[in-house]
């Protein structure tokens, strides 16, 4: 099916009148996000392409088809919105901010993507009002609303308050709410899943052993889709056991990939293996090629945490070999991991103060980059320039664009020497969900795949591009990457 096919019957979706027929290019029509779909005879091939900035991207799905009618694409709470009004085929199954944008204007703002309750700045947004959805369009943002619970280790004070809405009041429970800003992660390769939600609040049963895998996530993800359709969706009712298991088995089988580059082709063309067919077959089991010695099989190591495009080194087709170059670069360009929490004073890993690592160090998954074991850090992205005193966290930040979002100050910690810490952030992360000092500002490390569709990058959606993210990197971790390098391996990520 072409994008515009599918955008096809998300503007029917939208009640429109936009008698399309499913060919039909929408120019003027109103677009769409959501729910409802065409015939049941419409289904969707597997490795159906989507254009993405740099080529196209394509999701695998393991039934061999996917169904605009399955329950993912169906409404499941009160709102109009489904699962697919934030994760799409046509992004990777995420969503980027381009794709907002064009949205919010096809359709005047009333897409059910902009619904106030959390797809706008905040829960007192007029629909169509662009201003007051300013950080689901530029950025690709959505408000999640989390309280504190109880036991928890500090004190949280709102310092800055752009929107009038960092707190709100829960309404049943009473409970104050904090607001974060947050990008849609992809609902895709979840079977490689080491934590569930940028902040792994839905880590509930741990996905640490292989024993317990499946058994582990399929609980987690139970647990996610019900909050998704209380929350996003605002049901009103608990899901029924049939629709959550045929959510969480239809998204348990989709592995999205970019798959043909517009400069270097096929990216399974000459050998190499990129792609989704070829991501669905990965191996994989919890601990996996782990970067601090704990792989279960007792396998040491290998940095070179991805192989997709080996076979493309030193090719004579010129983006290939960028691309091989940067696959390089990821496995073995030398980076300086100091001042993460999580990592360098984590007395379990021996609280090293400098690690001399590589981007595998922490996304050592092989050919998906998540990382294997369960282990959150902060590396600096939701930190702020004014309040920062490492420079090389100062230098990372003027790299990227971050938005305008709450700031929060959290007191009442004390560092590894006791003495008293206090925190500005945009997002406490783990901490909001623990309320534990050890956890502030820690975010889970991400998947890498299907990365070109879905811009911008970063939990917050402060990296604009993939540009932005390696000179992130570079500036951050003291790689000082020559500008040759920085286009290598963006055009890596770019076919990831
Ligand atoms: C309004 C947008 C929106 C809708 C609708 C939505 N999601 Fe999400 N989804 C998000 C955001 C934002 C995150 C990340 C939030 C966080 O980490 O705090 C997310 C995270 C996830 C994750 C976690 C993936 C990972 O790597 O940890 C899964 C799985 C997921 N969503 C599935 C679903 C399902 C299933 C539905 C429908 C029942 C759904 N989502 C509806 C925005 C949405
Ligand atoms: C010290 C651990 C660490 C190292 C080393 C590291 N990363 Fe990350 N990476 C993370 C974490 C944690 C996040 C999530 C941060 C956030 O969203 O705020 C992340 C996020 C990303 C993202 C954004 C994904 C998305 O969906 O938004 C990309 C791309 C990325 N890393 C690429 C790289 C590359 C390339 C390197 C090497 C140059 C690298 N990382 C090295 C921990 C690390």
């Amino acid at each position: 099916m072409t994008i515009e096919r599918q955008r096809a019957f998300l503007v029917l979706a939208a009640g429109l009148l936009c008698f399309a027929a499913a060919t039909v290019v929408l120019q003027g029509c109103g677009g769409g996000a959501a729910s409802t779909a065409p015939p049941p005879s419409d289904l969707i091939p597997s490795l159906e392409p989507y254009t993405t900035p740099s080529g196209t991207v394509s999701t695998f799905s393991a039934t061999g088809s996917i169904d605009p009618n399955g329950v993912f694409f169906q409404a499941l709470g009160t709102n109009t919105r489904s699962c697919a009004s934030c994760h799409q085929l046509s992004q990777g199954m995420g969503l980027s901010a381009a794709n907002a944008q064009s949205v919010f204007a096809s359709s005047n703002g009333t897409d059910p993507l902009f619904l106030a309750v959390d797809g706008a700045n905040c829960p007192s947004a007029a629909s169509g009002d662009s201003a007051g959805h300013s950080l689901v369009l530029n950025n690709g943002l959505i408000r999640i609303a989390e309280s504190l619970p109880s036991g928890t280790q500090f004190n949280i004070s709102v310092a800055q308050d752009p929107y009038g809405c960092a707190t709100t009041t829960n309404a049943s429970s009473g409970q104050t709410m904090y607001s974060v800003y947050r990008r849609p992660l992809p609902a895709s390769s979840l079977t490689f899943l080491s934590d569930v939600m940028w902040d792994a609040r839905f880590s509930v049963s741990p996905l640490n052993s292989a024993s317990t895998l499946s058994a582990n996530l399929g609980s987690d993800l139970d647990a996610q889709a019900a909050n998704a359709i209380a929350t996003h969706e605002q049901g009103s009712t608990t899901p029924t056991a049939a629709q959550l298991s045929q959510l969480i088995s239809f998204e348990e089988g989709l592995y999205a990939a970019e798959a043909t580059d517009t400069q270097a082709g096929a990216l399974t063309a000459n050998g190499a293996t990129g792609g989704a067919a070829a991501l669905a077959t990965q191996t994989y089991y919890p601990g996996i090629n782990d970067a601090f010695g704990q792989d279960p099989t007792g396998a040491t190591f290998n940095p070179a945490v991805f192989t997709l495009f080996e076979a493309w080194e030193g090719s004579s087709n010129a983006a290939q070999a960028s691309i091989a170059r940067g696959e390089d670069l990821f496995n073995s360009a030398p980076m300086q991991i100091t001042d993460v929490p999580g990592l360098n004073d984590n007395p379990a890993l021996g609280s090293p103060a400098v690690i001399v690592g590589t981007c595998g160090t922490c996304h050592d998954a092989p050919n998906v980059g998540m990382h294997s074991l369960p282990l959150t850090f902060d590396i600096g992205t939701s930190h702020l320039v004014a309040s920062e005193t490492d420079a090389n966290i100062i230098a990372g930040l003027q790299a990227l664009t971050a938005p305008s979002l709450p700031i929060y100050q959290i007191t009442g910690c004390t560092n590894a020497s006791g003495n008293a810490v206090v925190y500005v952030t945009t997002d406490p992360g783990v901490a909001l969900a623990t309320g534990q000092c050890a956890d502030v500002n820690h975010i889970k490390v991400p998947a890498l795949r299907g990365l070109a569709g879905r811009a911008p990058y970063f939990h917050n959606g402060s990296a604009a591009n993939l540009g932005q993210v390696v000179q992130f990197y570079s500036s951050r971790f003291q790689m000082n990457l020559n500008p040759q390098q920085l286009v290598d391996l963006q055009n890596f990520l770019a076919a990831l």
